[in-house]
């Protein structure tokens, strides 16, 4: 347990409680080549409609050119925390096959991929944070993707560093408590 495990109202898998999504990465931590590939199988193996697994990524370790194409493509808030993650990994979301036939729930089955990714992530002792504050359009680009393939979100994943490290706006928000809606108000009709 720390101060920034979820305060769930019933028990939880552990590392459902344990992920959150810091901004304070390790920068002296390199992710040796191969690191994360629990974290794609885990997302690999997520449900999609008609197995359709309309998910593809982009996974880029910090060092490489990859990695300087990606934060080039953030805006600067995100820029500033996630160049120290361990990779920036571009989740896109497959809209059509190969066929030209629409894959119209490609988004919703990728948000399951990357949901896997990163509770798999939490049980590797990683710690994932999504962010959807990049430039679609920057990212087609730098890597020449097809119009069919749609950049959703990034994930910027690594070994947690100190919040001691994060400029002070940032670090106001790393240590201010979690929250959520009441279960109640989420659960619109129970019978
Ligand atoms: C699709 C998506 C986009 C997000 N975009 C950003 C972002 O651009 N910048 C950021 O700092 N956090 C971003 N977040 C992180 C959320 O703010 C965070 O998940 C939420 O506040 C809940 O906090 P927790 O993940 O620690 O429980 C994003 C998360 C998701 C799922």
């Amino acid at each position: 347990m720390s101060p920034r495990t979820a305060q769930t109202s019933a028990p939880v898998i552990e590392s459902l409680a344990e992920r959150w999504s810091p901004r304070a990465f390790d920068l002296s931590h390199e992710l040796p080549e191969g690191a994360l590939r629990g974290l794609l199988e885990a997302a690999r193996w997520a449900p999609s409609a008609n197995n359709t697994q309309p998910w593809r990524f982009i996974v880029a370790r910090r060092g490489g050119e990859s990695f300087a194409r990606i934060v080039d493509t953030l805006v600067g808030f995100n820029q500033v925390w996630a160049v120290n993650a361990g990779a920036l990994i571009v989740n896109l979301a497959e809209t059509t096959d190969a066929g030209g036939n629409a894959l119209p729930w490609a988004e919703y089955d990728l948000g399951q991929a990357v949901a896997h990714f990163s509770v798999q992530a939490t049980a590797e002792g990683f710690h994932v944070h999504q962010l959807g504050g990049f430039d679609r359009d920057g990212v087609r680009a730098a890597f020449d993707l097809e119009d069919r393939l749609v950049p959703v979100s990034i994930s910027a994943v690594g070994k947690i560093g100190s919040a001691d490290d994060l400029p002070e706006v940032l670090r106001e928000r790393e240590l201010a408590p979690r929250t959520r809606l009441d279960l109640e108000s989420l659960v619109l009709v129970r019978d």
